[in-house]
């Protein structure tokens, strides 16, 4: 009989973290020889970011990241998952890399082990250089070759640094975003066939992501894709409802985590996508496939599903308006998602070993109240987010779902993408006319929960 029970410490090997990404906080978007990023460019479309906003500036982790890694240190961050501006590396994309990129990212690693941070480093998160959009983008191999040159370049480059490593954030929304709905970067509105040979280039690039680590990477090393699965959650957890949710999610993860895990697209995916179906060439799932060392998952929200009527495999049920949900409108607050997206994981595909690569909550108005004894914001949304969602993680772990660390999403206020500046996901305020940081509630809250290992 297991003898871990609700009031049991996280395992010793579980890992805490914070992560954020490079486009949403390092600013300099155009210092020391940084290209242009397609969102460089779609901040500057009128009308596609709240405010007007750019990054030029952001956070400017850029010029600020040892006083950012010292107050990561103070708060018992150990872990920090951050991604590598791929455009910072290679200003076009591809030709040759921009030795003060590497030079900045060696620096930024150097000041993470002062700090004693563990780097997880994503390879790509949004941020894809315009040039190569302007060759066609996510809709063109020229994408894929570029980015296995690019991931050769990183491993190679770091390997002494970086141990973890992660291929892609989150395909879906780069891919079905950018350029089905055009509300992300670079806000095209393609057709359906278009769109799936995204993914599928998507796909093959996490491939050489997987295939650079393996070749470059060094002893130690371990990759695997971060993926935000459409999730689904049980209305009761009952055999007819399990049975249902697994359906649906089977289904709406067909074309990635399935693609991937099923070496090549399943017959029910191809039939449901006819003509539009991606162009695959020979080899391609040879790469996709390649074996990984776990799985990332950000989790943010879920779908209610139960058995379905009249002979149908599911029923996916559409929420009340008055459902809770943070100020980001997609944000429902349900908190089971993050015990059921990695039970999906592991039974469905049998993964044996899942990170939460984040998990977060964004509100607009987080006032920084107490100024004279140093401030502080008063989160308590944040602060019930987490714990609830906290505690689903470890229900997880006590029915043996594989999940092996947490990543909160995010360690500072940043660019929330087309929200801007406005939407507030940090655990730490950022003032972002005087660079001011400010540890929240929240921030304490998890330094806690990191410090003693379990759900305070
Ligand atoms: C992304 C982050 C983003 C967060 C909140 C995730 O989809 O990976 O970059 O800030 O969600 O919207």
């Amino acid at each position: 009989m297991s003898t871990f029970t609700y009031s049991s410490p996280f395992p010793a090997s579980f890992v805490f973290g914070v992560a954020a990404a490079s486009a949403q906080i390092e600013g300099a978007a155009f210092i020391d020889g940084k290209g242009e990023s397609i969102w460089d460019r779609f901040a500057r479309t009128p009308g596609k970011v709240a405010g007007g906003d750019n990054l030029d500036v952001a956070c400017d982790h850029y010029h600020r990241f040892d006083e950012d890694f010292a107050l990561m240190a103070s708060l018992g961050v150990k872990h920090y998952r951050l991604s590598i501006s791929w455009p910072r590396i290679y200003p076009q994309g591809d030709g040759a890399p921009n030795q003060a990129g590497l030079d900045f990212y060696h620096r930024l690693f150097a000041s993470m082990a002062r700090h004693g941070i563990t780097p997880w480093v994503t390879l790509f998160h949004w941020d894809l250089p315009q040039a190569l959009e302007d060759r066609g983008g996510w809709t063109s191999r020229v994408t894929v070759d570029a980015f296995a040159r690019y991931a050769d370049t990183v491993v190679k480059e770091f390997r002494n640094e970086v141990k973890n490593w992660i291929t892609l954030n989150e395909i879906r929304c780069f891919t079905m975003l950018g350029y089905e709905f055009g509300t992300k970067a670079p806000g095209r509105k393609e057709s359906a066939a278009v769109v799936n040979q995204t993914y599928h280039h998507a796909l093959l690039c996490h491939g050489h992501g997987v295939r650079a680590v393996r070749q470059f990477g060094g002893a130690g090393a371990r990759v695997g894709l971060t993926d935000n699965c459409d999730v689904s959650v049980p209305v009761t957890e009952t055999p007819a409802d399990i049975a249902a949710a697994k359906a649906w999610f089977l289904d709406k993860n067909l074309h990635l985590l399935g693609a991937i895990h099923g070496k090549g697209y399943a017959q029910a995916y191809l039939d449901r996508v006819g003509a539009d179906a991606p162009q695959v060439l020979p080899g391609d799932f040879d790469l996709i496939s390649l074996p990984t060392d776990f799985l990332g998952l950000n989790v943010y929200t879920a779908t209610y599903v139960r058995a379905g009527r009249d002979g149908q495999p599911y029923e996916a049920l559409a929420l009340p308006p008055s459902y809770p949900r943070a100020d980001s409108p997609w944000l429902n607050l349900v908190p089971q998602a993050i015990y059921w997206a990695p039970r999906m994981c592991h039974e469905l595909y049998g993964h044996k070993s899942i990170f939460i690569t984040e998990n977060g909550c964004g509100y607009n108005v987080e006032p920084v109240v107490n100024r004279e004894t140093g401030g502080e914001v008063i989160d308590l949304h944040r602060r019930d987010y987490l714990r609830n969602h906290l505690r689903e993680v470890h229900r997880a772990i006590a029915d043996g779902v594989p999940i092996d660390g947490y990543f909160l999403w995010s360690f500072i206020d940043n660019y929330e993408w087309e929200d801007g500046y406005e939407r507030r996901f940090g655990i730490v305020h950022c003032d972002f006319a005087t660079q001011a940081r400010t540890p929240k509630l929240s921030a304490r809250y998890y330094a806690e929960v990191m410090r003693t290992r379990t759900i305070v």
